[in-house]
């Protein structure tokens, strides 16, 4: 049986993706680790890992209903940090905006229902800007924020390649089309 490594993400815009990319450089500077690539900075909704391959059609239709019930939205990416377990330095939100954690959720909701694996812990939106950072980067606090419009989502399958590294190609994209909830009264 053919499996494929698969999951769903927000491909960072071009604006975003420079940003994102400048700010990694600037930490690169200090404590060396690997830049990702501008073009592949991402932000994973939902991952699937091992997935048969005959289950694609059904995670396809799964996710259609998703893009068309979820509004376009803006993030802000004002947080950075590192995590010493996997070496990497990501960018992720302060707080996680309202229509992102219902993206994430619909998502979680929808695979659990249709029994595909789906991640116990809390959601934590991140971006990887660096992997193989050996130590903690200084002044992370002071990396400037940046914002990403998120108005589509991918599948994405996770293709390692003979020579070492990995490439992500996108096998579907899904335009966001769902109409923004008025926001909650703040009192
Ligand atoms: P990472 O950048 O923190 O490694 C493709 O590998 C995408 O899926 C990346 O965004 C990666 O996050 C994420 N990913 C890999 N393994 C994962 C797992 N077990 N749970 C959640 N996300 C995972």
């Amino acid at each position: 049986m053919m499996s494929r490594r698969l999951f769903f993400a927000h491909w960072l815009d071009e604006p975003a993706a420079r940003a994102a990319h400048a700010a990694a450089r600037s930490i690169a500077g200090q404590v060396g680790g690997r830049v990702m690539a501008p073009e592949s900075l991402h932000l994973t909704l939902a991952f699937l890992g091992d997935t048969a391959e005959e289950r694609l059609p059904e995670l396809i239709s799964l996710a259609g209903p998703l893009a068309a019930t979820a509004p376009p939205f803006t993030l802000r990416l004002d947080g950075f940090g590192y995590w010493p377990h996997n070496h990497i330095v990501w960018a992720s939100c302060r707080e996680i905006a309202a229509p992102l954690r219902e993206l994430a959720g619909a998502f979680k909701r929808e695979l659990g229902a249709h029994q595909f694996p789906t991640e116990a812990r809390p959601f934590h939106p991140h971006v990887t800007l660096l992997r193989k950072v050996r130590a903690p980067p200084p002044a992370l606090d002071a990396m400037p924020p940046f914002e990403t419009t998120v108005n589509e989502f991918r599948l994405v399958e996770s293709v390692s390649l003979p020579g070492g590294g990995i490439r992500h190609d996108a096998l579907v994209r899904w335009p966001l089309v769902g109409t923004p909830q008025p926001a909650e009264p703040k009192n």
